[in-house]
């Protein structure tokens, strides 16, 4: 089942495929001063959604300054790691099978380690040990400070676990290792875990409590990336409106999020004003806003910054008010096209795509029909979209049935993405004729001759090279178009 839109973005901000990582070979370059080279290599896979791709960068971050050079071949590494993804049971299934390959290379160099992080290994904890009795590691997402100890733990024969989640912990200090890079395009975590349970949801579970991460220190991170040549930061949380941090003491925890917005207090659309300010010849971009924190401050200020990017990705899951308490999403439809109205009123040309989920407990055909109906009212100019896969733990697994037969969820399934598909295209076509500044982020997957980039509302667009480089800003003006991608020519 093919649940993403095939387009040429190198990195989607939703679940991704296996993706293996193309990093170079030495870290040498990112190490700490005076760390030695310890003969070692790792091989690190990444699946699942953008926080699990930058929590690699982490990792390699750690591992570097123990010593470890990173290497692309998993047959010439001393530690395999597979940064594994929950969301749903097919992204588990896949991570499965991936873990049978790798019996292969425990077979023929036994003294390799295999390390499982993430939120697999959070949500199924030592169960992984027993089950995949290949797996040597086992390293929640906040646990990876504690890698080195586990794997010397591993390395003297010891099963090795650690999935403690933190109140805390947010990495502000570590220096991502910039892995599978385009040089063009970087994340940033501003935020970790979640603590809004919607019903069907398992992140929750496997990232813990939400917590904000220092914003000097993400305004740096900004920074370096600037100087480092980059282009355009991605800003990323699982709910980024609701990012609030304070140095004040007394506003620790709860006392944080109930406090009034304050000079004590900085939100989401602060933190977005900082950044665009520290860095205005970068392009910003965030992902994901929920519709229930996403008020009109946000939206002032990305008007106010030429620099930050009109897109918004706002997840709407169903259109129908009844299944979108079941899924304790904490809005209805009316408020959602409430802030849809928002958007469109306060900017103008703002790039809007959502998540889509169907089948989800009880729901019924009218029900369904509400979502189609949305999705062509909002008209999208892209989605994701899934099956409602129950997944265990969560409050829907214990609350609800998961009674929609898989065939319906998947026929609703294409339903919504024949939709979309439609939508994406006249959506497309109302571009043709127009000019967008774009930033070349490389050469076309599918024509060498040509390059892509993407425009501020974040549609990928095609065009001739014509001696452009990686990382410029040019003007391209729309010919031609498919459902997913704009094709133009250089002005
Ligand atoms: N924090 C993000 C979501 C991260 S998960 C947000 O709130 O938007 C990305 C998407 O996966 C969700 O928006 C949802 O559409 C989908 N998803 C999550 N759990 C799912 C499940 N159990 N079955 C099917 N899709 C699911
Ligand atoms: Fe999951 Fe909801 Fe949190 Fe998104 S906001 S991560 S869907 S619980
Ligand atoms: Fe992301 Fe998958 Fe975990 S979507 S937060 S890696 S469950």
């Amino acid at each position: 089942m093919k649940e993403l839109y095939n387009n040429e973005v190198s990195f989607e901000l939703r679940e991704k495929t296996i993706d293996e990582s193309k990093q170079g070979s030495a870290l040498s370059k990112d190490r700490k001063e005076g760390v030695k080279a310890n003969g070692k290599k790792f091989y690190i896979e990444s699946y699942g959604c953008a926080m699990n791709f930058s929590d690699s960068e982490i990792v390699a971050s750690i591992l570097s300054n123990e010593g470890f050079d990173s290497t692309t071949n998993h047959d010439e590494a001393d530690l395999i790691l597979i940064n594994t993804c929950s969301i749903r049971d097919n992204a588990e299934q896949r991570v499965r099978a991936r873990l049978k390959n790798f019996q292969g290379i425990k077979k023929r160099n036994p003294a390799a380690l295999i390390g499982i992080l993430g939120c697999m290994a959070e949500r199924l904890k030592d169960k992984l040990l027993e089950e995949e009795k290949l797996v040597d590691i086992v390293a929640g997402p906040d646990a990876y400070r504690t890698l080195p100890d586990l794997i010397s733990e591993a390395d003297g024969g010891q099963k090795a676990v650690n999935v403690l989640l933190s109140r805390e912990e947010t990495y502000a200090d570590i220096s991502p290792v910039r892995l599978a890079s385009n040089g063009v395009s970087a994340f940033i975590s501003i935020m970790r875990g979640c603590d809004n349970m919607c019903s069907f949801c398992v992140v929750p579970f496997t990232r813990g409590r939400e917590r904000s991460r220092d914003p000097k220190s993400i305004v740096k991170e900004a920074q370096d990336l600037y100087e480092k040549g980059f282009k355009e930061v991605t800003l990323l949380g699982q709910n980024v409106d609701s990012f609030r941090w304070s140095e004040d003491p007394k506003l620790k925890g709860k006392r944080l999020i109930e406090a009034k917005d304050s000079e004590n207090v900085v939100n989401f659309a602060n933190l977005l004003e900082m950044t665009a300010k520290a860095v205005p010849n970068m392009r910003i971009r965030f992902s994901t806003s929920h519709p229930k924190d996403m008020l009109d401050d946000v939206l002032h200020v990305m008007m106010r910054y030429d620099n930050i990017c009109k897109y918004i990705h706002l997840p709407v899951q169903s259109g129908n008010s009844r299944v979108l308490d079941m899924m304790n999403r904490t809005y209805d439809r009316e408020w959602y096209m409430n802030r849809i109205e928002a958007i469109n009123r306060i900017i103008p040309d703002c790039g809007i795509s959502t998540d889509v989920i169907t089948g989800f407990c009880s729901e019924s055909e009218e029900d369904f029909q509400d979502t189609l109906s949305l999705m062509k009212e909002v008209e999208y100019d892209m989605s994701y979209m899934f099956f409602y896969s129950e997944r265990p733990g969560t409050l829907a697994a214990k609350r609800y049935k998961d009674d929609i037969p898989l065939e319906v969820k998947k026929k609703r399934l294409s339903r919504v993405i024949e939709l979309q598909q439609s939508i994406s295209l006249k959506k497309n076509k109302e571009d043709i004729g127009k000019t967008f500044e774009v930033l070349v982020e490389g050469v076309s997957k599918k024509s060498k001759t040509h390059l892509y980039g993407r425009n501020t509302q974040n549609k990928v667009i095609v065009f001739p090279d014509e001696g452009i480089r990686k990382g410029d800003f040019v003007n391209v003006k729309v010919t031609d178009c498919t459902s997913a991608t704009l094709l133009g020519e250089l002005l």
